[in-house]
C-alpha cells in the first residue's frame, strides 16, 4: 500500500503574488539581533513576520502555511517556543531562525521570503 504525506500543491511556489512594497519604521523595535525580537506586520498574503537577523539584516516571511495555500491558513507564534509558528490547521512549525524551514509537521516547504533592504531609517520589504 502507497501512503503519500505529499498532500501539498505548492512545491513553495504556488503562495500568490500578492504586491509587497512596505517602508516600516521598525527598525529600533527590532531590537537588538541576540533579543530574536520579531514584529507581524500586515502585507502580503496572510501578513508578514519580520525579525532582524544580524545587526544589519532582516528577514520578512509570509505568513500563510505553505502545505495547502489555497487554504488561505495564518501561521501564529507558538505559545511555548519564541521564533516558532504553527499552522492552526495541519500543526506544521516553522523555525524563523532556520529561514522559516519546517521542523514538524506535513509542511515541506519554507514560509515565502520577501526581499528586505535598509533605505535610510526605515526598513523596506518588497517582492
Ligand atoms: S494550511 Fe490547511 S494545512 Fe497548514
Amino acid at each position: 500500500m502507497f501512503l503519500s504525506t505529499m498532500c501539498e500543491t505548492n512545491n513553495g511556489l504556488e503562495i500568490p503574488y500578492v504586491r509587497v512594497d512596505l517602508h516600516l519604521n521598525i527598525i529600533s523595535e527590532l531590537g537588538n539581533p541576540a533579543q530574536f525580537t520579531f514584529k507581524l506586520v500586515d502585507g502580503g498574503v496572510n501578513g508578514i513576520i519580520i525579525y532582524r537577523g544580524e545587526f544589519d539584516e532582516f528577514y520578512a516571511f509570509d505568513r500563510t502555511c505553505t502545505l495547502w495555500p489555497e487554504h488561505n491558513e495564518q501561521v501564529a507564534e507558538d505559545s511555548e517556543f519564541s521564533g516558532i509558528f504553527t499552522c492552526p490547521e495541519c500543526e506544521s512549525q516553522y523555525l524563523l531562525l532556520t529561514g522559516a524551514e519546517p521542523i514538524s509537521g506535513p509542511a515541506t516547504f519554507g514560509l515565502k521570503q520577501y526581499y528586505t533592504v535598509i533605505d535610510g531609517s526605515l526598513l523596506h520589504v518588497y517582492n
